[in-house]
């Protein structure tokens, strides 16, 4: 952790409790996010993505959800009491007022799928100018026009006055996604989650969508935190890397080393599937399936998470659950790093 950090994640376990029984979602994880840093999570479908991003904003349904561990937020904007919030230890001693305070004023999300974020019944730049109100009461209707007005050109949406009066259904996709985008940026706060931003969108939508992301994250000065699937997406909008697989962190490091040199064998696999130009027309590997219960304590608490899919697996793999190596600025979870 350094002075510049504003998220700091630190041995996090999130639990779910259904059924009687307890899911193990996500275990021991740690990240530490920095000022203006703009970070990935990827994964495969189910491996806890948005369980880490609604825990972050506090979003996880509370009557089944248990945590431990440190998730620590460091306000930098100077607009409330606090500039420190524990969100774990506290998250039960905070009012609906902090947490909505925190939500959009000092961390965003940007959802999924746009339509389901957006009110159908409300004009779009009425739900625009609702996020801007919330956290500038003193503004008079001009201001807040005026302001929501200036958001809609800066997503690049064209007579933003006309999309202004338009209802979520008027819109298309990649519309209505820079609209999301919009109010997620709308108050400037300093740490931006976008959840599959583009899996929603068309093909030839989706770089330029992250495009004016990464843009606009850069000019407001926030903290991007970008979480997909799919990890041919990201090469050119983030710093750093972490690799989740089933609720664990099994690689983290700088974007660049680890599409240059990928260390863990799940992170090979990834990358082996990344088609671009060279391997077009070759046939892409594929791993065996291996259903894990994420209840089955023995197994996610003993043993390599990836063990029973892995072709690199040496003898310790079967008994001992992997522990977490540095290898200069990477880190990998796999004993083939001891
Ligand atoms: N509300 C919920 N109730 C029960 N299980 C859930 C709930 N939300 C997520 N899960 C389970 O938690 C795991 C992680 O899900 P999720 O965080 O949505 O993954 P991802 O975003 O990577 O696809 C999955 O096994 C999923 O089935
Ligand atoms: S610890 Fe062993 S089983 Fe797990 S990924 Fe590394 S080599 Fe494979
Ligand atoms: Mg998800």
């Amino acid at each position: 952790m350094t002075e510049n950090t504003i998220l700091k994640i630190e041995n996090l376990n999130v639990s779910f409790k259904l059924n009687k029984k307890i899911f193990y979602i996500l275990r021991d994880i740690n990240i530490n996010i920095h000022k203006k840093e703009k970070i990935a999570i990827v994964g495969e479908s189910g491996c806890g993505k948005t369980t880490l991003a609604n825990t972050i904003l506090l979003l996880n349904d509370e009557v089944i959800t248990d945590y431990s561990g440190n998730l620590e937020f460091f306000s930098t904007k100077g607009c409330c009491k606090k500039n420190k919030y524990e969100l774990i230890k506290q998250h039960k001693f905070l009012s609906k007022d902090e947490i909505k305070h925190i939500r959009g004023n000092h961390i965003s999300i940007i959802f999924q799928d746009p339509f389901n974020a957006l009110n159908p019944v409300v004009a779009v730049g009425k739900q625009i100018d609702e996020v801007i109100l919330n956290h500038h009461k003193e503004y008079n209707k001009k201001e807040v026009y005026n302001s929501t007005i200036k958001l809609l050109e800066m997503v690049n949406l064209k007579e933003p006055e006309l999309v202004y009066k338009k209802y979520p259904h008027q819109l298309s996709g990649g519309q209505i996604q820079r609209i999301c985008i919009a109010i997620a940026i709308a108050n400037k706060p300093e740490i931006i989650i976008a959840d599959e931003p583009t899996t929603a969108l068309d093909a030839d939508l989706k770089d330029s969508i992250l495009k004016m992301l990464k843009d606009l994250v850069d000019k407001e000065t926030s903290a991007l935190v970008l979480i997909t699937h799919d990890i041919s997406i990201i090469k050119n909008y983030v710093d750093y890397i972490f690799i989740l697989y089933l609720g664990e962190i099994i690689e983290a490091g700088k974007t660049i080393q680890v599409f240059e040199n990928p260390l863990h064998p799940y992170t090979q696999f990834l990358l082996s599937c990344y088609v671009d130009a060279t391997k077009k027309g070759k046939k892409l590997p594929t791993l065996p399936y291996d259903p894990i219960n994420l209840y089955d304590k023995n197994f996610i608490f003993k043993k390599c998470i990836f063990l029973n899919r892995c072709s690199k697996k040496i003898k310790k793999c079967e008994t001992l659950k992997p522990e977490v190596f540095k290898i200069e600025s990477q880190k990998v979870k796999c004993w083939l790093y001891e």
